[in-house]
């Protein structure tokens, strides 16, 4: 949801802001822009289109400075052009800002320095910070009052950066409610939404916090309060990721290569069982009633929680998806709200816990991004260890998120005395088999699911159909399927489908079905019959299914058969499918895998 990235040193930093801006791509790439200072000038360049095509067309590493900002769009005010690309200037053209968030009193803002004389050229709620800069400093010729002047008035969600050219060695950010942090190295200091933007060149980051403002040089950093104007002494994070991580390591895409890391990240997940998890459990024991919390991908690992608890424990926890929280939550003091986010920034769900707090509730919540806004603010955190996940779809995060959660279920399961020590072990066993079983599937399956997906790359209507605990992994199936092809695709649970969507079932709606193993009776059998419900409809079937004995091409059009495996983490093998399908299909119809359009990784607006 728009990367900003900063850079202030001793030589040219043309590279490494280019480097910066790259890495935060995922956050938006409709548009890209830098503003560079040439001694006492800004140099603006921006324009529509990807980081490195802007670059190119512009010639912007020729360009030489010791210090510059940068931006990534993913728009939200104001079309894809290249009037609504940041940088931003102030009419005088001596400030240039970037921003990610909302302002929401823009309206308001523009009305006003219109009236006095101020000229917009573009549509969007950030170009009203520049012009207010320009406007403060004109009074009292203090940079920095202007900025707090200017923070004062601004109402909605920021992170913001800018360069002027009355004190040009120097990069002045701020944030509210949109993450943003600094890089701290020795004669070089950086500015960026996250930790991608310098990891390359240092691991001490500085994270700030809303209601903070920083002044960067090269030698120096200096975090203050908007409200008093007092200086904080902010610790330094050690990063602990490492940036050959974040490389694509010989895969074509970052989606593929971390699909392949799950039996790493699943592994990872799996040595948190004796981590804090009994802590968790312990707050979901004493919760009066708790709820779920999550969006988009991880909204369905809620849904997921939702199963795996009502199967293992006496909860039944409700799933809420962070967008519709204050509409449906219903929270106290004795309530546990628990939030599953891979970015750790996402608004909504951020948002939701913020409400809980303000109620009283406890909060927790597994994370995969360490000190980011969720990670800090609930009671308890759990980090999932998944290390960075750049591509805009999540996959890896995902799963690891689910096998957490399993773990919880069966912890609490047992302190509740639903499951016994011996059904535990069994339980933990079966988790322990999953990396080796994922592993296996990825070296024999994908050649297949590629072929498969290739020959049906053209449907498009997908039906995704699971029943119980193989409902959320339709869903999200579905999810991925939406986000990386584009193809229509919709999860349901099997007995919904003779509720109205039979009508649909054609030639050009085709289904896939998770077909639990069998020793799963009712559940087994429940799902054969919805797929004879559209194969009497003539319709097409994927099945994918745990039946080795052979195959039923009476039943299933076309069919994908895994090894026979614990009931527990079937499930989780299922998603593994679903996601190379939606990465295979994506790839055959040539879409942009790890920037899918319309997305964002990090949705840091309401
Ligand atoms: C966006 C991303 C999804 C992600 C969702 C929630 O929609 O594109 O991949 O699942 O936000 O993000 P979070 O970081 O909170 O898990």
């Amino acid at each position: 949801m728009c990367g900003i990235s900063g850079v202030v040193g001793l030589k040219n930093i043309s590279q490494l802001l280019f480097e910066g801006i790259k890495n935060l791509e995922y956050r938006g790439y409709d548009s890209c822009g830098v503003a560079m200072m040439n001694k006492t000038h800004l140099i603006i360049k921006k324009d529509v289109g990807e980081v490195e095509e802007v670059y190119r067309k512009h010639n912007i590493l020729q360009q030489k400075s010791n210090i510059g900002i940068a931006h990534t769009r993913w728009a939200t005010h104001g079309k894809v052009n290249q009037n609504n690309t940041h940088p931003f200037t102030s009419v005088d053209g001596n400030f240039a800002v970037v921003h990610n968030g909302i302002i929401s009193n823009y309206h308001k803002l523009r009305d006003q320095l219109n009236k006095e004389g101020y000229k917009f050229v573009s549509e969007t709620d950030t170009e009203v910070i520049a012009h207010l800069l320009q406007k403060f400093f004109k009074k009292n010729r203090n940079i920095e009052k202007a900025l707090v002047r200017t923070l004062n008035l601004i109402e909605g969600t920021f992170a913001l950066a800018f360069i002027c050219t009355y004190l040009p060695d120097h990069i002045f950010c701020a944030k509210r409610e949109s993450p943003l942090m600094l890089g701290v190295g020795d004669e070089i200091k950086f500015v960026g939404s996250d930790f991608n933007a310098f990891i390359d060149y240092t691991k001490n980051a500085v994270i700030l916090d809303d209601g903070e403002y920083a002044i960067i040089s090269r030698d120096s950093f200096t975090v203050k309060n908007v409200l008093n104007g007092e200086e904080i002494i902010k610790p330094i994070t050690k990063i602990e990721w490492d940036s050959e991580t974040s490389k694509k390591g010989g895969y074509p895409h970052y989606m593929l290569k971390e699909i392949y890391e799950q039996p790493q990240t699943i592994s990872n997940a799996l040595d948190l069982e004796n981590s804090n998890l009994d802590q968790v459990v312990k707050m979901f024991a004493k919760a009066e009633s708790s709820y779920f919390l999550g969006v988009g991908t991880t909204f369905y690992v809620a849904k997921y929680a939702q199963y795996i608890f009502s199967e293992l424990t006496q909860k039944h926890i409700p799933p809420i998806s962070s967008d519709e929280f204050l509409s449906l939550a219903n929270v106290n003091k004795k309530t546990l709200v628990f939030a599953m986010s891979q970015s750790g920034e996402t608004f909504d769900t951020s948002s939701a816990l913020k409400y809980s707090r303000s109620k009283g509730a406890k909060t927790a919540a597994i994370v995969n991004v360490m000190g980011s806004s969720i990670a800090r603010m609930v009671d308890e955190v759990i980090l999932q260890g998944s290390g960075p996940e750049i591509c805009v779809i999540s996959t890896k995060a995902a799963l690891s998120q689910m096998v957490i959660l399993t773990l919880l279920a069966m912890k609490l399961g047992l302190k509740d005395k639903v499951i016994t020590k011996k059904t535990y072990q069994g339980h933990l066993e079966s988790l322990k088999e999953l990396p080796g079983i994922i592993q296996g599937i990825l070296n024999e399956r994908s050649g297949f699911i590629h072929r498969l997906a290739n020959k049906h790359c053209k449907n498009k209507n997908w039906l995704y159909l699971g029943r119980g605990i193989y409902y959320p992994i339709a869903l999200e199936s579905a999810l991925k399927m939406k986000e990386v092809a584009y193809v229509h695709a919709e999860g349901m649970p099997g007995g919904f489908l003779k509720h109205g969507t039979l009508a649909m079932i054609d030639d050009d709606v085709s289904s896939i079905v998770f077909v639990p193993p069998e020793e799963k009776k009712d559940l087994y059998q429940s799902t054969i019959h919805s797929i004879e419900e559209i194969r009497a409809r003539s319709g097409f079937v994927l099945g994918i299914h745990f039946n080795e004995q052979g195959k039923n091409h009476q039943l299933f059009s076309e069919e994908l058969i895994l090894p026979n495996v614990p009931s527990l983490i079937a499930p989780l093998i299922q998603l593994v499918i679903g996601q190379l399908f939606a990465y295979f299909t994506a790839t055959s119809l040539k879409r942009n895998v790890d920037k899918p359009r319309s997305l964002a990784k990090s949705v840091t607006v309401g």
